[in-house]
């Protein structure tokens, strides 16, 4: 039978690039089905809903969702405030499918060291980011006083939250260097002390992966110091979200940057959602300029995660590649010499390396 995919173009570019994403996936011969889905502006437009429950429906009976991205202007000031498609799509998105695990990985791509903004010789970057997505500051409560003068969040974690994503940093770091970094702000928050603890706790029984552990505030000066350090940085949902942009930035090359946020294996599959780490980009959307190669690579992640098809995956990564060291540059990452293409150009250029 083949495999399921629910597509959610979204939003801005992300039509166009998830375009190039499917593209790629036939051309690489993967055998699935796809079945495509409102998100974000795009369904709100539609339905009055950036999450109709029509979406959920199709990313529950499929086996993996690619999804492009979500968010514009023209939703920016929506009221409710809670329809706006980033926290009325993605957050329940991320819930709903318990989908608690991010994976982002940040590597300097040969081709492009140039671009990144460190100095030469700091900038070879190859680190992977797992970052918790379904807990802390991000779901606890949040108030505001009847005066309107006082706000309240409140960052919640459960040691069994903080245990499983620990764990699934561990099978990353066991695939890669073996070595994490946990980040933490336990000199002064109750659940960073918490977070430090479990971690320490998984690490003496998990001893073939070395585990330190780092303060935030210093992570993000090591970031920018010397980001070779890193192998894997695990930590929670916002510090995750923070780091994660600061580490797609020293890479330079912010369209080339995929993710994966996965939930529970079930056997030797799991369920997952792909998508590329940048945004919408309205101020580019329908003009071909939108970098594809993000979306292209979280295809790859689908395959080596959700499918279990290494091979694909790798061929998918090397096609990017030779597309880049062949001079091929969406405008986003153009540079003199090299060969300027459009969104689908580059696309094609991917999927005819990966054709039979
Ligand atoms: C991300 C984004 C989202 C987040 C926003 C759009 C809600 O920044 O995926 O990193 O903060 O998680
Ligand atoms: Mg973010």
């Amino acid at each position: 039978m083949p495999a399921k995919v629910a597509v959610l173009p979204g939003d801005g570019i992300g039509p166009e690039v998830i375009d190039e994403a499917v593209k790629v996936l036939r051309a690489a011969g993967v055998d699935a089905e796809y079945e495509y889905a409102l998100v974000g502006g795009a369904a709100i437009d539609a339905t009055g809903e950036p999450l109709p429950a029509e979406t959920l429906t199709v990313c529950r009976a499929s086996d993996a969702v690619l999804l492009g991205a979500v968010g514009g202007p023209k939703w920016d000031n929506i009221q409710p405030a809670h329809l706006r498609p980033e926290i009325g799509a993605l957050l329940p998105l991320r819930s709903e499918l318990n989908l608690y695990a991010n994976v982002r990985p940040a590597r300097t791509m040969r081709p492009l060291v140039h671009a990144s903004p460190l100095k030469e010789g700091r900038s070879m970057i190859d680190l992977v980011v797992v970052r918790e997505l379904t807990g802390g500051i991000y779901f606890g409560d949040r108030t505001r006083s009847e005066d309107g003068r006082k706000a309240v969040d409140s960052m919640v974690y459960t040691r069994d939250e903080v245990e499983r994503i620990t764990a699934r940093a561990f099978e990353v770091a066991r695939a890669r260097r073996k070595q994490i970094v946990s980040v933490d702000k336990a000199n002064v928050l109750e659940t960073s002390r918490l977070w430090r603890e479990t971690v320490s706790e998984f690490a003496a029984q998990n001893p073939d992966v070395s585990v330190s552990h780092m303060l935030v505030d210093n992570c993000a000066m090591q970031l920018i110091r010397d980001p070779s350090q890193f192998d894997v940085i695990l930590t929670e949902n916002m510090f995750g979200d923070i780091l994660s942009d600061e580490a797609s930035a020293v890479t330079g090359s912010l369209g080339l940057l995929p993710s994966a946020s996965l939930s529970d294996p079930i056997g030797d599959k799991v369920f997952g959602l792909y998508e590329p780490v940048h945004g919408s980009a309205p101020d580019i959307a329908g003009q071909g300029k939108a970098n594809p190669l993000a979306a292209i690579l979280s295809s790859a992640m689908m395959m080596r995660f959700s499918f279990k098809d290494n091979r694909t995956a790798d061929r998918i990564e090397a096609a990017v590649e030779a597309a880049l060291d062949e001079g091929l540059r969406t405008a986003d990452i153009f540079e003199n010499e090299s060969r300027l293409v459009t969104t689908s150009e580059m696309g094609d250029a991917v999927a005819a390396k990966l054709r039979p």
